[in-house]
C-alpha cells in the first residue's frame, strides 16, 4: 500500500474495552476489558504492508459523542491521529451492530471549514467540498480507508462510578464511506499517536498534561480480565523499577519513535545493526495496533537463529497456514529463554507470556516478525503486562513491569 507516511500504520487486533473509573486532578483512568479474537485470525504470517484481512483482534475504547452522548467503541490505536466514527448517512459502511452517530441529533455537533487549522491539517489527502466542508481521506497499511467530512463535537468519557468528564470542541472524522478490515463491533477509530489531531495532543491541555500510560493484558488473558489506560495528571510512570527512553522526534509527529540498541536472547547481544557502529536514533516506534514486533531482516534473521538454539523443540516446517514464522508443536508455552530489549536509557524484558503467542491449540509462535525497512515497530504483544507512559510534554516513554491482569 503507497500511502502517505503519516497513514502507514495498522489498527490494532486485540479486543479492549475502555472506560473511565476515576479522576485524578483532571486527569482519568480508564477500564480495558481483553476480548480474545477467534483463532483462525491469528496467524502472523502476512506483513504489515501486505496485511488485509482481521488479524489478531482490537483494543476498543469506550467514548461518546455528542449531545446527548452517544456510546463509541473505537479501536484504540498509538499508530494514528484521526479519531473517527462511521455516521450517518452512510454512503459505503462496513457492517456495525450498534447504531451509526447521527449528526443531526447533536446539539453540540458542527462541521469544520476548511478554513479552520483543523481543516489545513488534513486537506493533503482531502478536499476541500462546495459546501466549504473539510472532506478527508484517511488509509491505513491495513489497506483499510475511511472517508468522510471533519467535524467537531463533545467527547463524553462514561464512568462506571458515574463521574463524566466532558470535553467540548474535540475534532473527529464523521466517516461516510469507510472500508477495510474491521469488526461489527468496531465503531471506528481511536487516534492516540502524536500529532497536533490526535485525540491525546486534543485533549492533553484540559486534563493536567499531555500524557497518558497503558497497560495491556498479555494476549492469552481470560476476556473478563481488566486493565487500565489513563490520561493526563496522575497517569504517570513512576516507582521503582521504571525504566525511560527518549521519544525521538521526526517530521512525522504521529508515531511514538524511540532507538533500540539491540536485542538480548538470554545473555547473546544482538545489536540492532550488526553492520554498522553506530545506531540510527528512532529506529523503532511503539504501535499498540501492531500485534507483532516487526524487525529489520537482518536482525529477525539473528533473532529467530539464536531462539531456534536455545529452545530445546524442533520448529514446525511446512505448514502453509503457519508460513515462515517461528513456531514449535507444544501444549503449554514453550520455554525460552528472556528476550532483552535494550532501549536508550533502559532495558525491557520480555518473558514467554510476551514474546511466543498461539495462533491455534498446541502451537506456539515467536510473536516477532520482518521487514524490508531500516526501522522497526514495537508491536503490543511485547508491550503486554508493561505499564508503557506516553509523555508528550517530556518526550519520553517510560515502561514498568506491572501485573496487568491484577490492576484492579
Ligand atoms: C454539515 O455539512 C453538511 C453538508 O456537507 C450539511 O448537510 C450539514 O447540515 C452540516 N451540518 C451542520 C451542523 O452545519
Ligand atoms: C464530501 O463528503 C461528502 C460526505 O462524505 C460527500 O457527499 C461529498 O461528495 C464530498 N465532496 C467532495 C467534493 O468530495
Ligand atoms: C468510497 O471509497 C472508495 C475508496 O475507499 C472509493 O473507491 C469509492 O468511490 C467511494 N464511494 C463513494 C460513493 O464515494
Ligand atoms: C521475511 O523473511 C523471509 C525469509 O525468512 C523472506 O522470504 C521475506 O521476504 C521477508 N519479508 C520481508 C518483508 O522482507
Amino acid at each position: 500500500m503507497m500511502f502517505h507516511l503519516r497513514f502507514v500504520f495498522i489498527p490494532l487486533f486485540i479486543i479492549l474495552q475502555l472506560s473511565v473509573i476515576e479522576f485524578v486532578n483532571g486527569g482519568f483512568s480508564v477500564n480495558l476489558i481483553h476480548k480474545k479474537p477467534s483463532a483462525s485470525s491469528l496467524l502472523l504470517q502476512n506483513t504489515p504492508q501486505s496485511k488485509t484481512n482481521a488479524y489478531l483482534g482490537h483494543y476498543l475504547m469506550e467514548l461518546s459523542f455528542g449531545t446527548p452522548p452517544v456510546k463509541i467503541y473505537g479501536i484504540a490505536d498509538t499508530g494514528s491521529d484521526l479519531t473517527w466514527t462511521q455516521c450517518v448517512p452512510c454512503i459505503d459502511c462496513y457492517k456495525q451492530l450498534n447504531p451509526l452517530f447521527d449528526p443531526t441529533k447533536s446539539s453540540t455537533y458542527s462541521n469544520i471549514s476548511c478554513q479552520s487549522d483543523k481543516c489545513s491539517h488534513w486537506l493533503d489527502t482531502g478536499v476541500c467540498s462546495s459546501q466549504n466542508q473539510c472532506n478527508y481521506t484517511y488509509a491505513y497499511a491495513s489497506a483499510s480507508v475511511t472517508r468522510g467530512v471533519l467535524a467537531q463535537d463533545t467527547v463524553t468519557f462514561t464512568s462506571p462510578s458515574g463521574n463524566p468528564i466532558s470535553l467540548p470542541g474535540i475534532a473527529f472524522g464523521c466517516g461516510h464511506n469507510d472500508t477495510g478490515s474491521f469488526n461489527d463491533h468496531e465503531m471506528g477509530i481511536i487516534g492516540l499517536g502524536g500529532g497536533p489531531i490526535s485525540l491525546i495532543s486534543q485533549i492533553g491541555p484540559s486534563i493536567g498534561g499531555t500524557k497518558f500510560s497503558q497497560c495491556l493484558v498479555p494476549f492469552h488473558t481470560d476476556v473478563s480480565i481488566t486493565s487500565k489506560i489513563s490520561f493526563g495528571d496522575g497517569s504517570e510512570v513512576i516507582g521503582d523499577g521504571v525504566v525511560s527512553t527518549t521519544m525521538v522526534s521526526k517530521e512525522d509527529k504521529t508515531p511514538y519513535f524511540v532507538t533500540l540498541n539491540g536485542l538480548s536472547v538470554g545473555d547473546k547481544y544482538l545489536p540492532f545493526d550488526s553492520s554498522s557502529n553506530t545506531v540510527a536514533k528512532g529506529n523503532m516506534f511503539l504501535d499498540s495496533g501492531t500485534p507483532p514486533t516487526i524487525l529489520p531482516n537482518k536482525l529477525y534473521e539473528e533473532l529467530v537463529d539464536e531462539v531456534k538454539k536455545s529452545v530445546a523443540l524442533t520448529p514446525i516446517v511446512n505448514d502453509p497456514e503457519l508460513g515462515n514464522q517461528l513456531c514449535y508443536r507444544t501444549s503449554t508455552n514453550v520455554n525460552a529463554p528472556i528476550i532483552t530489549a535494550h532501549f536508550e536509557g533502559g532495558d525491557v524484558k520480555l518473558n514467554n507470556v510476551q514474546t511466543f503467542i498461539t495462533p491455534k491449540d498446541g502451537v506456539f509462535c515467536l510473536g516477532f516478525t520482518n521487514t524490508s525497512s531500516d526501522g522497526g515497530i514495537y508491536g503490543n504483544f511485547a508491550q503486554s503486562n508493561y505499564l508503557i507512559g506516553f509523555d508528550l510534554d517530556k518526550h519520553t516513554v517510560s515502561f514498568k513491569p506491572v501485573d496487568c491482569t491484577n490492576q484492579q
